[in-house]
């Protein structure tokens, strides 16, 4: 299901270690933008009824994800604070062409991408960490982060042949993985 080109490494399982609240500050703030994404979505192609109704159901999970984390830095004392955010998402969405349908193909891969891999990064996570709370945490985040990137790609042939989506797909899959190659000084969820 993920085809991600550059699987998370210990480069950067050692970073999260060192900067470990940081991280779960960075999360509530990406399970919120994760919301927001869903909810622009809805905004620019309100006509297509399907797109809505499945964003619809992201925003409120991702809501609902957004308090989860924030419940979990308050059981442990870590105040929710603005952060400065990973220079990741503004890659990829630097990367999405300006013209319809073509706008609409790659924001919906690239918010598919994003949750393909924040899914492998949890997965990477629940294995890594010994704290067991928070490994059962990230455990339960999986499986929608993995459903969110199928209902994107998915939504994608909508505004494209599934040939079409499937090559522009695979050029974002390599695009990513450069991006994440660059690493970030920053401990974040996508640095
Ligand atoms: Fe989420
Ligand atoms: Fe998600």
């Amino acid at each position: 299901m993920l085809h991600l080109k550059a699987p998370t490494d210990a480069t950067w399982l050692a970073q999260v270690d060192a900067n470990l609240e940081e991280v779960l500050v960075d999360h509530a703030h990406c399970e919120k933008k994760a919301a927001g994404t869903a909810l622009n979505l809805i905004f620019h192609y309100v006509e297509n009824r399907e797109l809505c109704r499945e964003m619809t159901e992201i925003v409120g999970e991702e809501l609902e994800h957004f308090h989860l984390v924030l419940d979990l830095l308050e059981k442990r004392g870590i105040r929710f604070r603005r952060l400065k955010p990973s220079q990741y998402g503004a890659k990829l969405h630097a990367l999405v062409r300006k013209t319809e349908p073509e706008r609409a193909v790659d924001r919906l891969l690239v918010a598919g991408l994003i949750e393909a891999r924040s899914c492998e990064r949890f997965q990477a996570l629940a294995a890594h960490v010994a704290d067991t709370e928070l490994a059962d945490f990230y455990r339960s985040l999986f499986e929608s982060e993995a459903r969110h990137h199928t209902t994107y790609t998915r939504l994608a042939k909508h505004f494209a042949p599934e040939e079409v989506v499937e090559a522009r797909l695979e050029e974002l899959y390599d695009a990513e993985a450069a991006i994440m190659a660059e690493r970030e000084p920053l401990a974040r969820m996508h640095s």
